[in-house]
C-alpha cells in the first residue's frame, strides 16, 4: 500500500487549514433555580448545575433544548441535597458550596471553578461553552503552565498527558500499540489535573467518540464530543486521592473479587484440547508453580458459537472442571459478543426468536464478520436483553465455571471501521438512539449482563469477569487487561504508566498480557515482566496463537526458578494484596498507584513511569531493558529498605540500585508494615501462618494500615463475616509502638494470631506491642 511508504508525507499531502468554527453559547439570558438545580438560559444553549456532594459540581448544557439530567449511562447516584449559597453581584453569580465555587459571568457566560479558599480549578476565558451545526460540543478551559494531566483510562504513552491529544472510541486494535496508537480498546472520558500538590478531576459523561486536547494550544486545553450534551463534573480533590473517591463516588467502585482471582492466570490462543489443559495444570502442580486460573481462548468452542464447547476437543468440560479445581485451578472461558449466523444454532434461534439482536430503524438485523464468520449482536442497551444474555450464562456456572473473560466487545468486526456500524439504533432501554452515541458503552453494558447473570447463578459466591472493552464505571463489573500488546521490551515498559492511569481512572483491577501477546517473546523478558506481573493488579500470561509457548518453564530451569520465585512471592504477598483490594472497594484508590498519588508535592514524582507503588508504603522499581543490572532508582521522602537485600536507602534521592535476573528491586518505607503470608500449595492456596513486618523507622511519624481478611470467594463479608484490623505503628528513635486499633467484624480465619516481626531496629529502641514491652519478633496479635 502507498500509504505505509513515504508517500505519506509527500508535499503535495499537506494539509490545508482545517480551523473548525464553534457557535459560543453567548450571553445570559434568565437565570432561576428550581430544587438544587440551577438552570442557565442563554444565547445558544440551556445550562444546568448540580452539586453532587459539597466536593462535586455538575454542568449540563443543552445546546438545541432542555437539558437532560437522568440519561447517564454510568452515574448511578443522584444528586445529594447540597444548597448551594447564591451571590450575585453585578454582572457575576456565585454558586458556594463549603468546598467548591462557582463564578458564572453573564455575558458572555463563563464559569470558572475555585475551590474555597479561591484556588481556580477550571476556569474558562475567551472561550468556553460552544457547539456546530453539525452536533459537536466542546469545552475550552485554561491551562496553567505548570497543569500536569493523568487518568483518560487506557492509553499509550507516558504517565503525564500534558501535551497529548486523545480520542475516545472503543477500537480493537491488533497492532501496533506505540506511543500514537489511539484510541485503543477501552473509553474513560475522565482526568485528574494535578498543580502544586493539589489536585481536581473532571470527568466528562458522554458516550459519543470524544476528544481531549491538551496539546494543540499552550494556555487552553478542551474537550469535544461528536454529539449529545456537554455533561461533566468537577471534582474539587485537593489531594489526588480524594478525587479518587469523589470520581469513584459518581461511577462506583469494584466490589471485592475473589481471592482466586488475585492469583497467577495462565493463558494461551488456544490451548486446543482437554488433554492439553489437563497437561499443563499437571505441569504446574508437579513443579509447584501456583497457578489459580487457566483460561480456555476461543478453540473450545463448536465453529467459534458462544456458549458451546467443541465435543471432539474438549468431550467432557463438567469433568475437566471438576478435576482442576480439585487441584486449586479455576476455568475461565471466553465469551465474545458475536453470535454466529446459523438459523440450527439454538443461541442464535432464540436470539432472533426473541428480539435480542442490535437492528437497523427499519428492522433489519445488523451483521458482521468475527471469529464465527457473520454473526449478530445481541443488543445490551435493553435490560431484556442484558438478562437473556446473562442468563444463557448457566450453560457454563452449572459446569462450575465462576469467572468469565469477555473480549471482542468494543464491538470488534472485521471491517474497515474496525466496528459495528454506527446507524445500528439501540433500544437503550426505552430511549433508541444509534450506535453512534452508545458504541463506547456496549462492551460495559455486555460486562453488566455478563456479572449480573453469574452473580444470580452462583448463589452466593463472587463472580470474576475480565473485559476488554468498557467506559467509565466499568470497574463496577470487571477487571480490564491492556489487550494485543506485543513482546517488545517497550511494551513492558509502556504498560507500567498504562496500568497506573487506568488505576487513577478508577479501574483497580487491570494488568497487561505478562510476557507479550503477539510476536516471540523471550526468556529474559518473559522472566523481567513476570516479576513485574507478581506485583500489577491483574497477573495473566497470555500469548497468541503461532507464537512461541510461554509458560513459565519453557525457556529452562533457571528461568523456571526465578518465575517460580516471583509467582510464589505474589502468594506471599497476597495478604497485604487482598488488603489493598478491600481498600479500593471501599474508597476507589488504586491498588499499583503512581508515586504522585503519594508524594503530590514532589515534583520529580509527576511523570516517573518506570516505578511504582504498591498501596502507599511499597516502592517497585522493575528492570526494563535487556541485559540490565543496573538502574536509577528515585526514592521520595523517608528512608527506605530494599526488601530483599535489607539496605536502607535515603529518600529525596535518586540512587543507583543493582539488580541481577533473579531480583527485582522492592522498597518499603521506614516506620510502615507489609502484611505477609506463604505459599502453600495448589490444592492449598489458604495462609495459616500471617506475619505483620514492621520495617523499624525512627521519624516520629504515626502510620495507619488496615489488614482485611475474609472466606475470599462469597458475599458473605457484607453480612459481617470478614476480619478488619486497623494497625498503628509509632516509630521513635527510643521506641516502636505498635497497636492493633479496631477490629471489625466477625470472620474466623485459618490462623489464629498474627506473627508480628520487627526489622532493623536499633539498639536504643525497645517495642511495645498493644502496651506490652516485646523483643521486637517474639510478639504475636490475637485475632
Ligand atoms: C483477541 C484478544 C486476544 C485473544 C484473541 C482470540 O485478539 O485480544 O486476547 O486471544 O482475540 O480470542
Amino acid at each position: 500500500m502507498l500509504e505505509d511508504t513515504s508517500f505519506a508525507i509527500h508535499p503535495g499531502k499537506e494539509k490545508q487549514s482545517t480551523a473548525v468554527v464553534y457557535r459560543d453559547i453567548g450571553n445570559l439570558l434568565e437565570y432561576k433555580k428550581s430544587n438544587n438545580t440551577y438552570m442557565f438560559i442563554c444565547d445558544n444553549g440551556n445550562v444546568a448545575v448540580q452539586f453532587y456532594t459539597d466536593s462535586i459540581a455538575r454542568v449540563v448544557m443543552n445546546p438545541h433544548g432542555e437539558v437532560q439530567l437522568d440519561r447517564s449511562h454510568t452515574v448511578k447516584v443522584s444528586p445529594d441535597e447540597v444548597k448551594a449559597m447564591e451571590e450575585f453581584s453585578g454582572d457575576i453569580i456565585l454558586l458556594k458550596t463549603s468546598k467548591l465555587q462557582l463564578r458564572i459571568e453573564k455575558s458572555p457566560f463563563r464559569i470558572t471553578v475555585t475551590d474555597a479558599e479561591g484556588r481556580m480549578l477550571v476556569a474558562e476565558g475567551n472561550r468556553g461553552m460552544a457547539y456546530r451545526e453539525n452536533g459537536e460540543v466542546a469545552v475550552f478551559k485554561k491551562m496553567q503552565e505548570n497543569d500536569h494531566f493523568y487518568g483518560f483510562g487506557e492509553k499509550s504513552g507516558f504517565l503525564d498527558k500534558r501535551g497529548e491529544k486523545y480520542e475516545m472510541w472503543n477500537t480493537d486494535v491488533y497492532a501496533p500499540h506505540n506511543p500514537e496508537t489511539d484510541p485503543l480498546y477501552e473509553s474513560i472520558p475522565y482526568f485528574m489535573t494535578l498543580r502544586e500538590g493539589k489536585a481536581h478531576g473532571v470527568f466528562f459523561d458522554n458516550t459519543f467518540r470524544t476528544v481531549f486536547d491538551m496539546k494543540s494550544e499552550s494556555d487552553y486545553y478542551s474537550f469535544s464530543a461528536e454529539g449529545g450534551q456537554i455533561d461533566y463534573y468537577v471534582m474539587a480533590g485537593p489531594e489526588p486521592k480524594a478525587v479518587l473517591e469523589q470520581y469513584t463516588d459518581l461511577t462506583g467502585r469494584m466490589p471485592i473479587p475473589p481471592k482466586w482471582a488475585l492469583g497467577y492466570h495462565q493463558s494461551r490462543y488456544s490451548y486446543e484440547t482437554e488433554a492439553e489443559v489437563r497437561e499443563l495444570a499437571r505441569n504446574f502442580v508437579n513443579r509447584d508453580i501456583p497457578v489459580d486460573v487457566i483460561h480456555l481462548d476461543i478453540h473450545y468452542m463448536n465453529g467459534y458459537r458462544v456458549f458451546t464447547f467443541d465435543k471432539e476437543r474438549f468431550p467432557n468440560p463438567e469433568k475437566l472442571i471438576a478435576d482442576l479445581k480439585e487441584m486449586g485451578i479455576r476455568i475461565v472461558p471466553i465469551v465474545d459478543p458475536g453470535v454466529k449466523k446459523d438459523p440450527e444454532y439454538t443461541i442464535y434461534q432464540e436470539g432472533v426468536n426473541q428480539d435480542q439482536f442490535c437492528k437497523y430503524i427499519e428492522g433489519e438485523t445488523y451483521f458482521g464478520e468475527v471469529w464465527p464468520g457473520t454473526s449478530a449482536f445481541p443488543d445490551f442497551t435493553d435490560e431484556k436483553v442484558r438478562k437473556w444474555w446473562g442468563e444463557k450464562h448457566a450453560f457454563y456456572t452449572d459446569m462450575g465455571v465462576e469467572g468469565i473473560w469477555n473480549d471482542m466487545n468494543e464491538p470488534a468486526v472485521f471491517n474497515e471501521t474496525k466496528t459495528m456500524d454506527v446507524e445500528v439504533m439501540h433500544r437503550n432501554d426505552g430511549n433508541p438512539t444509534t450506535h453512534r452515541e452508545l458504541h463506547n458503552v456496549y462492551g460495559l453494558l455486555m460486562g453488566q449482563a455478563t456479572y449480573e447473570g453469574m452473580k444470580e447463578q452462583l448463589s452466593g459466591k463472587r463472580p470474576f469477569l475480565l473485559t476488554r472493552a468498557g467506559y467509565a464505571g466499568v470497574q463496577r463489573y470487571a477487571s480490564v487487561w491492556t489487550g494485543d500488546n506485543r513482546s517488545f521490551w517497550e511494551h513492558l515498559q509502556m504498560s507500567l504508566p498504562m496500568v497506573m492511569n487506568l488505576g487513577l481512572s478508577g479501574v483497580p483491577f487491570t494488568g497487561p498480557d505478562v510476557g507479550g501477546f503477539a510476536h516471540d517473546t523471550n526468556a529474559e523478558l518473559l522472566t523481567r515482566w513476570t516479576q513485574v506481573g507478581a506485583f500489577t493488579p491483574y497477573f495473566r500470561n497470555h500469548s497468541a496463537l503461532d507464537t512461541v509457548n510461554q509458560e513459565p518453564w519453557q525457556f529452562g530451569k533457571t528461568y523456571e526458578a526465578i518465575m517460580k520465585k516471583y509467582i510464589q512471592m505474589r502468594y506471599e504477598w497476597m495478604p497485604q494484596l487482598y488488603s489493598l483490594f478491600f481498600q479500593a472497594s471501599i474508597s476507589g484508590l488504586p491498588v499499583m498507584r503512581p508515586l504522585l498519588m503519594e508524594f503530590p508535592e514532589d515534583e520529580k514524582t509527576y511523570n516517573l513511569n518506570d516505578q511504582f507503588m504498591i498501596g502507599d508504603n511499597v516502592i517497585v522499581a522493575p528492570i526494563l531493558a535487556p541485559a540490565v543490572t543496573d538502574r536509577a532508582v528515585y526514592l521520595p521522602k523517608g528512608e527506605w529498605v530494599e526488601f530483599s537485600t535489607g539496605e536502607v536507602y535515603d529518600g529525596e534521592k535518586t540512587h543507583l540500585i543493582h539488580a541481577e535476573l533473579e531480583n527485582m528491586p522492592i522498597f518499603v518505607k521506614k516506620g510502615t508494615t507489609v502484611m505477609q503470608g506463604e505459599w502453600i500449595s495448589n490444592k492449598d492456596k489458604t495462609a495459616k501462618n500471617i506475619q505483620m513486618n514492621i520495617y523499624a523507622g525512627d521519624s516520629g511519624e504515626t502510620y495507619r494500615f488496615t489488614y482485611y481478611d475474609d472466606d475470599g470467594e462469597t458475599f458473605d463479608y457484607e453480612k459481617g463475616s470478614f476480619l478488619e484490623l486497623g494497625i498503628e505503628v509509632v516509630s521513635k528513635a527510643d521506641v516502636i509502638e505498635v497497636r492493633a486499633l479496631n477490629k471489625k467484624g466477625d470472620f474466623t480465619p485459618a490462623y489464629k494470631e498474627i506473627d508480628v516481626n520487627v526489622i532493623g531496629l536499633e539498639k536504643t529502641q525497645k517495642v511495645i506491642i498493644d502496651g506490652e514491652i516485646s523483643r521486637g519478633n517474639d510478639h504475636k496479635i490475637s485475632i
